[in-house]
């Protein structure tokens, strides 16, 4: 540990720098958090990947974490994990997300259930009725964590409404005896209370500045669905991306196909917004098997001149990354969000930022 005080430059995306001032021992999401300045946090434990930044210069102990979190092959990139590392010299820090998103900070919300809708056995829809939604004010793409009532453990869950959208929709996958599965199943009833913290995550949707190519797998298509929902509000205002934006949305089986006629909605409302919907399951009469690498065409992936934005269980998130890896594609971009099981976050209390 060294014992003089560091400087930290926080590069955020929309080109603005922060300046703060790290004692020794103390991570940069701590001082960050003393000086106000909310970087994409959730565990701050080194288990959910968060708060990944890129360090563009100077030393640091990157501290403990897991694989999930930060691979060693990016961590050798030159990734880190704000909430862990300590500084060993002034460093300068590319943080996901624009200085005006670490403005608003993450609060605690009360919701009641209006709707609880089960697409099939192992998938619900949830749309909420929040109190103070002017104070809630999210990026497509972000996510809350939900207390499970009756239970001290939270989940997260994306956010599939627009960031305009009067009532808050996610969508639930179930998990064999999960807590928040055993909820919904067993206990769950429309008007029950919601207790949320949020909002988090820096995966969401940036300015359309080329072309864009979606991945979803399974309940991943709920990130996905906010996005296009601010695409769509945006092109209804004369603000339509001026670049094709397409999705291939994957799914295990027929039944874990949800919202796809919304999709259709969507399509005919986004001008270059093109989809298409894949089925793993052998047995499927859907037209296109398999994953959805299979079926990306030219010019999905454009030379490697994309933004992508891909999202699902980390089982096939790193399978999409392992394909681009292969394929030698390297996007000008990549966003991408792991609906990782068994990540505790922070007990609702004192995590407020
Ligand atoms: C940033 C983020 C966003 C997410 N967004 C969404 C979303 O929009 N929609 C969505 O469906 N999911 C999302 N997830 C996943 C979601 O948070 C939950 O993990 C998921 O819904 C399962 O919750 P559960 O409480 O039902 O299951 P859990 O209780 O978490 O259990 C999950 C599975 O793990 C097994 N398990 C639990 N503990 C152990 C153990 N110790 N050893 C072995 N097995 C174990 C359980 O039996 C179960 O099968 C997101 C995750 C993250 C990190
Ligand atoms: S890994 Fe840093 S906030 Fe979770």
């Amino acid at each position: 540990m060294t014992d003089t005080n560091h400087s930290v430059a926080l590069a955020f995306e929309d080109g603005v720098t922060r300046f703060i001032n790290v004692a020794p021992g103390q991570t940069v999401a701590d001082a960050s958090y003393r000086a106000r300045i909310n970087i994409p946090l959730d565990c701050r434990d080194g288990a959910c990947g968060t708060c990944k930044a890129f360090c563009e210069s100077g030393k640091y102990d990157g501290g403990d974490y897991i694989e999930d979190a930060l691979t060693d092959d990016e961590a050798d990139a030159g990734y880190c994990l704000p909430c862990q590392m300590t500084p060993e010299s002034d460093l300068v820090l590319r943080i996901s997300g624009t200085a005006e998103m670490a403005k608003s900070g993450v609060g605690q919300f009360t919701a009641t259930i209006e709707k609880l809708h089960w697409y099939a056995d192992n998938t619900a829809g949830l749309t909420l009725v929040v109190e103070d939604r002017e104070k809630l004010a999210y990026l497509p793409g972000q996510y809350m964590n939900v207390k499970v009532p009756g239970t001290d453990e939270e989940r997260s869950y994306s956010f599939s409404s627009g960031p305009d959208a009067g009532k808050l929709t996610f969508l639930v996958r179930t998990a064999p005896d999960g807590v928040m599965t055993t909820y919904l199943k067993e206990r769950a009833a429309e008007g029950d209370t919601l207790t949320l913290e949020g909002p988090k995550g820096s995966f969401f949707l940036r300015d359309v500045k080329r072309p864009v190519l979606m991945l979803a797998g399974g309940t991943g298509i709920a990130p996905q669905l906010a996005m296009l929902e601010k695409l769509k509000d945006s092109a209804e205002s004369g603000d339509a991306p001026g670049f094709p934006i397409h999705l291939a949305y994957g799914a295990t089986w027929d039944k874990d196909l949800v919202e796809v006629e919304v999709l259709e909605r969507y399509a005919a409302a986004i001008p270059g917004f093109t989809f298409d919907t894949i089925v793993a399951d052998a047995g499927s009469e859907h037209p296109k098997k398999g994953y959805v690498t299979q079926h990306l065409l030219p010019e999905h992936l454009n030379d490697g001149d994309v933004d992508v934005y891909l999202c699902g269980p980390p089982a096939m998130v790193d399978a999409v990354r392992r394909y681009f890896d292969g394929e030698g594609i390297v996007p000008a971009n990549f966003y991408y969000e792991r609906f990782a099981v068994g990540v505790n976050a922070p007990a609702l209390a004192g995590a407020a930022a």
